[in-house]
């Protein structure tokens, strides 16, 4: 199996699961989760007893609304609030209202690589809040950050909430946080979530719950890629597998092949050959500390402000500045 010599691939999602699939080991990028299933999953697995973090930081934004609000804009001078992975806006909304309650000057731009989701929040923030100004845009989070940099020249305050950048490996979170930096000037801020370092049991129940919730939405990448590049993987010769080494912090999911198989890919002229137990890597999640949160906004020319965190220390949002 070759992506070379074959039809002209045109579409990122073509390209990588091409890529990947033809890679040993195997691999598949968790951006490619989120279709309409995928974001409808993910939206039951954040109100799961075992996701402890869109609870965790809720209780963080709920404890917390006044005093991050006010560092947001100390100087009430207006700002441009931008939320990268913003989803379904539902623990931004506590900050947006704390923003209105206080009359400050702000607008809001969320972003999210799912078309679904901006045009969901965006048609709920109109009917719930009407006195925010909400512009959506659809993007990826890399190519959304040229983007910003010509947005417009107030005061920005960039959120990427969720712990969004533990699907990225410490060496992109870092590039990542580079482009950040590039396009934040100085008394612009960073508010970004970053689930903590826990009991190793506590994270792989997070990510595989009793229900199957998360089992099913790993499992959505393959039928995304039978619905939309017309292929035919058995969805029940694969299971779902988490591990977590407490060492690195590094949560990942895989999808095990349950036998020996062979899975054709038409719209890719592709056949893709599985052994017995055989595994596709789909995601990591990372969990952090304050040295690795501190080492990474360093090595990205940041600096941590103040940190904010619920009451267990499950998880934590860090302020963020230039350094
Ligand atoms: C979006 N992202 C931060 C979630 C996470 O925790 O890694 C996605 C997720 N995957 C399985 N459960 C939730």
């Amino acid at each position: 199996m070759n992506c070379k010599n074959q039809k002209v691939l045109t579409s990122t999602f073509e390209k990588e699961v091409c890529e990947g699939l033809s890679a040993f080991p195997k691999y598949l990028s968790s951006k490619f989760f989120y279709d309409e299933l995928g974001d409808e999953l993910f939206q039951k697995i954040m109100a799961l007893p075992e996701y402890y973090l869109t609870r965790a930081e809720y209780e963080i934004f709920k404890t917390h609304k006044s005093d991050i609000v006010q560092r947001f804009d100390e100087n009430q001078e207006g700002f441009d609030l931008i939320e990268l992975g913003a989803g379904d806006g539902k623990k931004t909304k506590v900050l947006l209202h704390e923003l209105l309650n206080n009359h400050f000057d702000f607008t809001y731009t969320p972003i999210d690589i799912s078309q679904n989701a901006i045009d969901g929040l965006v048609k709920n923030l109109k009917q719930e809040m009407p006195a925010v100004v909400v512009q959506g845009q659809r993007g990826e989070y890399f190519e959304v950050l040229d983007r910003l940099k010509h947005m417009s020249d107030r005061k920005k305050v960039i959120m990427v909430l969720g712990s969004n950048i533990g699907n990225l490996l410490h060496s992109r979170a870092i590039q990542f946080l580079k482009k950040l930096c590039n396009v934040m000037h100085s008394g612009d801020f960073l508010f970004m979530g970053f689930d903590q370092k826990k009991h190793p049991q506590k994270v792989l129940d997070a990510y595989n719950d009793k229900t199957g919730i998360t089992a099913a939405f790993n499992k959505n990448i393959l039928i995304r890629i039978n619905k939309e590049l017309n292929a035919n993987f058995d969805i029940d010769a694969f299971m779902h597998w988490e591990t977590y080494d407490p060492e690195s912090g590094t949560a990942k999911s895989y999808l095990v092949s349950k036998e020996k198989q062979t899975v054709d890919i038409n719209d890719l002229s592709m056949q893709v050959h599985f052994e017995a137990w055989e595994s596709i890597h789909t995601e990591i999640s990372q969990k952090y500390d304050d040295t690795i949160v501190k080492w990474l906004t360093k090595e990205s020319g940041l600096k941590i402000v103040k940190s904010f965190s619920d009451q267990n220390n499950y998880y934590k949002d860090y302020l963020i500045t230039k350094a």
